[in-house]
């Protein structure tokens, strides 16, 4: 992790493998406990370049879709599990595990977000890319998570911009990006870091899969947030970046418009 951080993915191992909080059982609770509009239901069989389609399966309660996993053609993503007072517990523990390497490097770490993907055999997750750092840590079955630099051609700059502004997060795909993946096949005990915006794609083997995704963001990385939502407004006037700035180049003046710019209701 610390030859790698901020830049380049990273495998790691862990021991979370049989944490009491991440078996189906916990899971399927913790679905229930969550508000509803953090629990999301998908049809398994997405393609790159598409989205995922919602799956409302009425009367199916999200506990049986969990447990049932194997058979389901489901993918279940539950947001924000920071919100459970046991999950969060869990995750600054992690945290406090890394942020000797992370804290050398990128300051005191901010806005920590988890995501735990329960995935139906074959589940592939689109062509995207996330502006925060994440540590994907693989609990049950295996995936093959393939990663790609965050510059064009993979991330337009000009999607990287919108993406500021309306949270859309898909990515272009074409077929000659599949040979230049770079796959990273991951079993129960790895994890992978995948730094900040890099674009992936992802496909879960022939069991059923738990992955839980760890992020956080730097000042770094809100600062360069707030930057590219400005940016197509600073470049009209001649003051935008012409490329997304690279750690640790911090791009002061436009985060600063950016906030400005938030602020008086622009962004
Ligand atoms: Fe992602």
């Amino acid at each position: 992790m610390s030859g790698a951080y901020p830049l380049a993915p990273a495998v790691l191992r862990h021991g979370l493998v049989d944490h009491p909080l991440l078996t189906l059982s916990a899971l399927a609770e913790a679905a229930d406990e969550l508000p509803a509009e953090h629990v999301e239901r998908r049809i398994a069989d997405a393609v790159n370049g598409g989205e995922f389609a919602m799956d409302a399966a009425a009367g199916t309660p999200i506990a049986d879709t969990i447990r049932a996993i194997g058979t389901s053609g489901n993918w279940v993503m539950l947001r924000f599990v920071q919100q459970l007072p046991r999950y969060r517990a869990l995750l600054h523990a992690l945290m406090a595990e890394i942020e000797g390497v992370t804290g050398a490097k990128t300051g005191p770490w901010r806005t920590l977000k988890a995501f735990v993907f329960i995935s139906a055999p074959g589940t592939l997750t689109p062509f995207h890319f996330d502006a925060e750092y994440n540590i994907l840590f693989q609990i049950a079955g295996d995936k093959d998570f393939a990663t790609y630099p965050p510059e064009p051609p993979f991330l337009p700059f000009d999607r990287r911009e919108a993406h500021h502004r309306d949270g859309d997060n898909m990515l272009p795909w074409h077929p000659e990006y599949q040979a230049l993946a770079t796959v990273h096949p991951l079993m129960p005990g790895d994890a992978l870091y995948v730094p900040h915006a890099a674009p992936h794609w992802v496909r879960a083997g022939s069991r059923p899969s738990v992955s839980l995704s760890l992020t956080w963001q730097s000042d770094w990385s809100l600062a360069t947030g707030e930057a590219l939502a400005v940016n197509p407004l600073l470049r009209a006037v001649g003051l935008g970046l012409s490329r997304p700035p690279v750690w640790p180049r911090r791009p002061a003046l436009q985060a600063l418009a950016g906030r400005a710019a938030r602020r008086v209701g622009l962004l």
